[in-house]
């Protein structure tokens, strides 16, 4: 596969990304999000203005060193998010993004999270600044496989990136390589993964 796999969506949005940081003081900084991937060897800066009374994101700018399907996905998704409630805008799924870039590669949809990442760490700043602390969302990860101290975060990240068997999934997390006991758990977690990234509609 070459890159030009590539839908014209998705070339457009990486020969002309939109809202891309160029300086600070480009807009107020209301919220801001930094989150990086190791193993992309990229990095995600996303930073919002809100509209305190209505709660809506007024602008937004981001950056990145990332690779073409993260600066596309985060293009397409600084477009998307304008005009958006938080609420709203929290909600929007790295799959919805990749369906309106009319698709990604697979082992490409990983880099695709990194702006909608930075982008939920955004909004969780906005609140912090604001002293809404309530109102921030996390998203804690959850220990499935005990022995190997494995998580749901880390199962869908494996997902993200490829995984599809439980061989696969074993080989990459070390999961279920001890006890056993975690099998059943995981697999439903992967298959729910793989369903929620990957399955059209
Ligand atoms: S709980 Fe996963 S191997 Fe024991």
């Amino acid at each position: 596969m070459t890159d030009w796999a590539y839908s014209d969506v998705v070339k457009d949005h990486f020969m002309n990304p939109r809202n891309v940081l160029t300086q600070d003081g480009d807009i107020r900084i209301d919220g801001e999000g930094r989150v990086g991937n190791v193993k992309c060897g990229d990095e995600m800066r996303f930073v919002i203005q809100v509209d305190d009374e209505k709660g809506v994101i007024e602008e937004v700018r981001w950056k990145t060193y990332g690779c073409a399907s993260a600066i596309a996905s985060t293009s397409l998704l600084s477009e998307a998010v304008k005009g958006m409630t938080l609420d709203e805008a929290f909600d929007v799924t790295p799959k919805d993004i990749a369906e309106r870039l009319g698709g990604l590669p697979e082992n490409k949809i990983h880099c695709s999270v990194l702006g909608d990442k930075a982008l939920r760490a955004a909004i969780n700043d906005y609140y912090t600044r604001k002293g809404l602390t309530e109102k921030v969302r996390t998203e804690k990860a959850r220990i499935v496989c005990q022995c190997m101290n494995v998580t749901d975060h880390e199962i869908e990240e494996a997902v993200l990136e490829g995984v599809r068997t439980y061989l696969e999934l074993q080989e990459h997390t070390k999961l279920g390589t001890v006890c056993g006991q975690c099998k059943d758990e995981a697999v439903r977690l992967m298959n729910g993964y793989v369903e929620r990234h990957f399955s059209p509609g």
